[in-house]
């Protein structure tokens, strides 16, 4: 219950740091969460609230932790930041019929990362043996629910252009690739727009599972939560091997918390502060950028325009060539 407040609360916070200035919370969700805080208040030292449809000593959850966006959650089609419904929209308990387990695994013990070697060899060799270290990781492997996958970055070995991401969602862990749902679509896109094919491109993520919630009964999480600082510190040495291996020219993180994960903790209160602006990673000039799901949200020219500044920045510095008609984009 606290690890759902507590993932509420940092999600609440990150959106407001991203500019987002109002969410939407159902009907339904509001009053799970009055509930919950009544329930708290009157006692402090439990977690649960009794469900009102009789379920004896069964006990509710809070909704899960709202989306950034409505990205990833296995409880629509659209399961990734879709452009349509405002970000908390997909923030309501499950179905009543689906009774409601407890969550196991939100506040997991995440170790210190594991030491490893890549052998010599060529790239594709060395990211090959990064792929079999990785996915057999027994910290990966127990972060992930049964048949979902452990993700590594893909794309081209060659790449001038590293995109990095936050984590892997309902789309992502089933297929185990990154960004292949909504907003990889838009990345797709928006690596279109700089003229460039998604295949020529690498593109990765700070985590290589996708942090858990609660579950309901059926083991299906409802929506995404920011990945915590134990957990991002545990995967980026995996993140920073595969920088090694591709050896690009310049990073672009994708939103905050990829950004906060590269950059530190901390390292800035609004993402406004860094965006646009190069930074440094492990010897590598770093864009910091918004979010794709940000752009699903905000669907304004004024949004989309100062993303593609920031592409514009890259495609300078990496040598893409650019064309008039690229440069007055949303001008
Ligand atoms: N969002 C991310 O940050 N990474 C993904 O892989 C997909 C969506």
């Amino acid at each position: 219950m606290r690890a759902a407040l507590n993932a509420l609360t940092e999600e609440l916070r990150r959106l407001k740091a991203e500019g987002v200035k109002n969410v939407t919370v159902s009907e339904a969700g509001l009053e799970t969460l009055r509930r919950v805080v009544a329930a708290r208040r009157s006692d402090p030292g439990r977690a649960t609230v009794r469900t009102e449809s009789g379920l004896g000593a069964d006990t509710v959850e809070p909704p899960s932790a709202p989306s950034r966006a409505p990205e990833r959650t296995e409880s629509r089609p659209s399961a990734d930041r879709a452009a349509t419904p405002p970000p908390i929209a997909n923030w309501e308990p499950p179905p009543p019929s689906a009774p409601v387990r407890k969550a196991t695994v939100v506040e997991s013990n995440i170790p210190d990362p594991r030491p490893f070697t890549l052998p010599e060899g060529d790239k594709a060799t060395r990211m090959a043996a990064l792929l079999e270290i990785v996915t057999n990781d027994p910290v990966c492997l127990a972060n992930v629910r049964p048949g979902k996958k452990v993700v590594l970055g893909v794309g081209n070995l060659d790449a001038k252009i590293m995109f990095v991401g936050e984590a892997p969602g309902a789309e992502e862990e089933t297929q185990g690739e990154p960004f292949v749902g909504p907003a990889g679509q838009l990345l797709t896109k928006m690596i279109n727009a700089m003229g460039l094919k998604r295949e020529q491109v690498y593109i990765g993520n700070i985590m290589n599972w996708r942090p858990q919630l609660p579950t309901d009964s059926s083991g299906v999480q409802y929506g995404n939560r920011p990945p915590t600082a134990e957990e991002m510190n545990y995967c980026l040495p995996y993140l920073r091997a595969q920088i090694d291996v591709v050896n690009p020219d310049l990073l672009v993180a994708l939103g905050s918390t990829a950004a906060q994960g590269l950059l530190g903790a901390g390292s800035f209160k609004a993402l406004g502060e860094v965006r646009g602006k190069w930074k440094e990673f492990g010897g590598k000039p770093l864009m910091v950028t918004y979010h794709p799901s940000y752009i699903l949200r905000n669907q304004s020219n004024r949004s989309k325009r100062m993303i593609w500044e920031d592409l514009l920045k890259v495609m300078e510095r990496a040598e893409v060539p650019i064309s008039d008609k690229q440069r007055n984009y949303f001008l």
